[in-house]
């Protein structure tokens, strides 16, 4: 027998589900884990991969090797077409995320006893956005890895539609909902017209009355506060002694943005950050974005801005620990954070408005919002959502299966097998 799963391939986490004769659910793929890190870590040793929450002990343990996360931000960019240096060998950026796909498909395999052969991979609205030809490819990349992978059918389907077709499962009557997936990467929403009857159906294209999506997400939380925060004391804005002018600012974004870090480490990046120390009127500052980079400590620097950002989704206060990093330690606010991501939220605002446009439909027909996606977990976050959508109810879904769960609903629709 052949098996159709989906698979939630997200930017800072994924998930793998399949139907039974009782419905979707969600597989255990790492310690009973449902969703594990999109992490990867190659080993200097021996250049063998580790994968989820796997790669993530190995990277915090100091473990010697290159750490990557964040690769789906990669698909569509320029940054696909170059290799990723471990040792002696280079990766290209198709292959490791074949390789984490695999990962996932093996771990289904344990758990139904035979490979799943056919998939139906979620995607965001825009992968890349304002470029079609660029979402295209992205496309296409993420379908060869899958290819690569093992799967044999492989369809896709967008990421809130899929998160549409997990909250209907709990609806009662009939009702427009507008659903809104926050994750790492991207921010997704469509209006649906959901009830019990039409969850039968197999043809919903008239009740999907509008998608959209953007490409903000947790991971850009992180870099604004991040860039509000820490950066500064690393040397972001230092002056140069001899040209009056300030330390590159790249080197403080790309350290921010979560699928860039590997490339600060390059020698020949290493080497220009040590002349900037040289040349720098505030060297201690400068000095210790080079030592993040020359012991790696980029990601650890960012999981901790990133751990705070969690921590203030239900504290007032977060202190930012960095002492064995780079010998800081800062105390943050709810309102620092809040002020860092408000362009951010203003545009996601904006494509709920677009989205209800698109739907021809009054922000107050909207009976319910479904809300999945670790960031809608931030205050500020559903407030913005609220705000766009006044009389509806929020209902909070599994933040981190319900689009996976809607993939494996989309996937036995698709290809009738269980
Ligand atoms: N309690 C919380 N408060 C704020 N942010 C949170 C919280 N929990 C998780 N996040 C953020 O949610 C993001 C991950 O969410 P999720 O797993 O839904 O994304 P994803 O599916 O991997 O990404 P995408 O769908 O955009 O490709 C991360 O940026 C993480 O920091
Ligand atoms: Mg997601």
């Amino acid at each position: 027998m052949t098996l159709a799963c989906g698979i939630d391939f997200g930017t800072s986490n994924s998930s793998i589900a399949a139907c039974n004769a009782e419905g979707p659910r969600l597989l255990p793929i790492q310690g009973g884990a449902t969703s594990v890190p999109t992490a990867l870590f190659v080993s200097f040793d021996d250049n063998s991969m580790t994968f989820g929450h796997e790669a993530l002990e190995r990277y915090f343990a100091r473990d010697p090797g290159r750490y990557l996360r964040a690769i789906k931000s990669v698909l569509g960019t320029h940054l696909f077409e170059q290799t990723t240096q471990v040792r002696l060998k280079r990766y290209a950026f198709g292959d490791i995320i074949a390789a984490f796909l695999r990962f996932l498909r093996t771990a289904a395999s344990e758990d139904l006893g035979t490979p799943p052969t056919s998939v139906v991979l979620g995607r965001p609205a825009f992968f890349v956005d304002d470029d079609p030809d660029a979402d295209a490819a992205a496309q296409r990349q993420l379908e060869t890895a899958a290819r690569t992978a093992g799967f044999e059918r492989i369809a896709f389907q967008f990421e809130p539609i899929a998160a549409a077709l997990d909250y209907e499962q709990s609806v009662n009557g009939e009702e427009i909902a507008l659903v809104a997936d926050i994750g790492g990467g991207t921010s997704d929403f469509s209006v649906v017209r959901v009830s019990p009857e039409r969850a039968r159906s197999s043809d919903r294209r008239q009740d999907i009355l509008g998608f959209t999506g953007v490409h903000i997400g947790g991971t850009d939380f992180d870099k604004q506060l991040g860039l509000a925060t820490v950066m500064p004391a690393l040397g972001l804005r230092s002056r140069l002694r001899r040209k009056g002018l300030d330390a590159p600012s790249w080197y403080f974004v790309d350290l921010a943005t979560w699928h860039k870090i590997g490339f600060l480490y390059d020698p020949k990046i290493l080497a220009e950050v040590r002349g900037v120390v040289r040349d720098s009127a505030e060297p201690e500052k400068v000095g210790r974005l080079l030592r993040v980079l020359e012991q790696c400590k980029g990601h650890e620097l960012l999981a901790a801005i990133e751990a705070a950002k969690i921590e203030l989704s239900s504290a007032e206060r977060a202190t930012l620990d960095l002492d064995d990093v780079a010998d800081i330690n800062l105390e943050i606010n709810r309102a620092k954070l809040e002020a860092a991501v408000a362009d951010n939220l203003q545009r996601i605002r904006s494509r709920i408005d677009n989205v209800l446009q698109m739907a021809g439909l009054m922000p107050d027909k909207v009976a319910a919002v479904f809300l999945t996606g670790g960031a809608t977990r931030m205050p500020s976050v559903r407030k913005a959502i609220a705000a766009a959508v006044p009389n509806a109810r929020l209902v909070a879904g599994d933040a981190f299966g319900s689009v996976a769960t809607g993939l494996a609903l989309d996937a036995t629709r698709r290809f009738g097998e269980r």
